[in-house]
């Protein structure tokens, strides 16, 4: 394959100052003194920490990404962050629509693809999530689910430079049940037959998919050795350095 994999760290909302720059630090440490990963490593800081973080790793093969960004460049959104913004502080990539944004701020296709436009427009890489629920699955419905979603959530003028998408079975986020290999390379065989239809064969091959949900480092190398697996987005375990640089060997 050319696809190059992508590490990519989602740190949620954890960490003050000092366990940002540290975790920074650690990671920028072991790519001046270890040999390096074959693959591409992102952290993704909650907004509190990306001025910081993205200051520490100044310079580093280390990219800096936002967690979701708004829609729109500008205007009355209290609490929002423009993806302008994002940009502005030093960040390449921007996650939308994990299923915790979907969930906790009932954020639909629709408003995923917003996002994912506005960060292109910021001249950043949109990580566009989709994935199934537990009720979903049992219900068989779990193809037609992604498919959907990923319809839905797609950025108009999406291609393999400025776009990756992550599936992430929601079963599997911060349960320490990571789906099988075999499941999940259905689902990612899957999503990228759609994007065929969608972009056409030679940019669906290029686009990388990761995965997501309960990535360890004793479960990482079974993961990205699938042909559709192009990488992970690591939530729990990116919070520890030498977890994230196994998972990163890994690929
Ligand atoms: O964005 C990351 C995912 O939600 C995975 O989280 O590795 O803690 O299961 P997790």
């Amino acid at each position: 394959t050319t696809r190059r994999k992508l590490i990519a760290g989602n740190w949620k909302m954890n960490g003050l100052k000092a366990d940002g720059l540290a975790l920074a630090r650690g990671i920028v440490d072991k790519l001046k003194t270890a040999p390096a990963p074959a693959c591409d490593l992102l952290v993704c800081p909650p907004t509190s920490l990306v001025a910081l973080v993205a200051e520490a790793v100044g310079g580093s093969a280390l990219a800096v990404g936002g967690q979701d960004c708004h829609a729109k460049a500008s205007g009355a959104h209290t609490g929002d962050t423009a993806a302008v913004a994002l940009a502005d502080l030093g960040c390449a990539y921007v996650i939308v629509g994990h299923s915790e944004r979907r969930t906790d701020h009932a954020e639909t296709d629709a408003v995923v693809k917003a996002k994912a436009e506005a960060a292109l427009a910021a001249g950043m890489i949109a990580i566009v999530c989709i994935g199934e629920t537990l009720a979903q699955r049992d219900a068989g419905q779990t193809i037609e689910i992604n498919r959907s979603q990923l319809r839905g959530s797609l950025p108009e003028g999406s291609n393999a430079t400025n776009t990756v998408i992550a599936y992430e079975p929601v079963w599997a986020i911060g349960t320490g049940r990571v789906a099988t290999p075999a499941q999940a390379q259905e689902v990612h065989a899957a999503i990228r037959a759609e994007l065929v239809q969608k972009l056409g064969a030679d940019t669906a091959g290029r686009m990388r998919i990761l995965y997501g949900g309960s990535m360890k480092p004793d479960n990482a190398k079974e993961l990205l050795a699938l042909p559709d697996v192009d990488g992970g987005l690591i939530g729990g375990a990116a919070l520890k350095v030498a977890d994230f640089w196994a998972i990163a060997e890994s690929c």
